[in-house]
């Protein structure tokens, strides 16, 4: 099987633990490296988290650290859902092997873009701050990747302001940077991802599995779950491994183009992406594939797979 070249940016939290996971076990995905950015947590927890997921996973994914904080915005993580260290305040080793490398985020994704010409899926589950960075820094590195699948944004409401998601608000610049720099882009908003979710079941099964990827997926969830619970969510959404799965099985989803746009003037709407997806009034372009729909039970089933064959 030729398997399909990515790279990851992580703000590895919660979420994204699992999205890493996921990538490590499809059998279709070739996981070049994980960069790592902050958001849900500070910069040298989303990057030695991601060295502790190797740990857990046996794998040496090689890690590069990026922005310390946003373009322009400050720094506001989600310490109350993603817990202080950003796994859910659960404690993982960090391999006694880590290599610790000197190349910056940007500069590492650009090598791996010129190593795979025309070929690597570039991800984002976090803000995407290093990812505008490099396309400014590398102008040539947008049309050089296959694709940017990019968890964030919303059609609909948001979740971090009744406005915005998460990662578009917290780096609404880089999020405006990257949706018009000409790649190919594939939005994985709120729209799709709030279909993606576990249910308690489903992850108390994970967790009675007798596997250490199926416990952390569990527990690394559960302070997550004191706060989603109460705003009456169906299970916990797995926003990150949207387009991780959408890579190795587009089948799962449905989407349109669309022309979308980030707001990063508003106050009452920083952040919000705005698409003509539901307007007949239309933008001069269309900029990206919204993705709205996903099968949802079959992307548990392979997501819980792919977990517990990690053991
Ligand atoms: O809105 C959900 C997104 O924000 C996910 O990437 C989650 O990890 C947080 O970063
Ligand atoms: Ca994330």
């Amino acid at each position: 099987m030729n398997r399909i070249p990515i790279w990851m940016d992580c703000d590895t939290g919660t979420d994204d633990a699992v999205a890493i996971m996921l990538a490590h076990a499809l059998p279709e995905l070739d996981l070049k490296g994980i960069s790592t950015v902050c958001g849900n947590t500070i910069q040298d927890n989303a990057y030695w988290n991601t060295h502790r997921l190797n740990s857990l996973m046996g794998a040496h994914y090689p890690v590069y650290r990026g922005a310390e904080h946003p373009l322009l915005k400050p720094l506001k993580t989600a310490a109350h859902v993603h817990g202080e260290n950003g796994l859910g305040d659960v404690e993982l080793p960090i391999p006694e092997d880590a290599v610790v490398r000197d190349e910056p985020a940007w500069d590492a994704m650009y090598a791996c873009a010129l190593a795979h010409p025309g070929q690597l899926r570039l991800i984002a589950t976090g803000p995407l701050t290093n990812v505008a960075i490099a396309f400014t820094k590398h102008p040539d590195m947008p049309k050089l990747i296959h694709s940017v699948l990019v968890m964030g944004g919303s059609a609909g409401a948001g979740n971090d302001t009744p406005a915005a998601e998460f990662n578009f608000f917290a780096d609404p610049h880089a999020a405006e940077m990257v949706l018009h720099s000409g790649a190919n882009y594939v939005m994985c908003g709120l729209d799709v991802t709030l279909q993606a979710y576990f249910t308690m079941e489903q992850l108390d099964a994970l967790a009675a599995s007798g596997t250490r990827a199926g416990w952390f997926t569990k527990a690394c969830n559960m302070r997550a779950w004191k706060i989603l619970s109460r705003f009456g969510m169906k299970g916990f959404c797995m926003h990150d491994s949207c387009p991780v799965m959408y890579v190795a099985h587009p089948e799962l989803f449905e989407g349109r183009m669309a022309g979308v746009v980030v707001e990063t003037r508003g106050t009452v709407t920083l952040g919000k992406s705005v698409t003509d997806l539901y307007s007949d009034k239309q933008f001069p372009f269309k900029n990206a594939l919204v993705l709205l729909k996903v099968d949802r039970e079959k992307f548990i089933s392979i997501l819980t797979d792919c977990i517990l064959s990690i053991g």
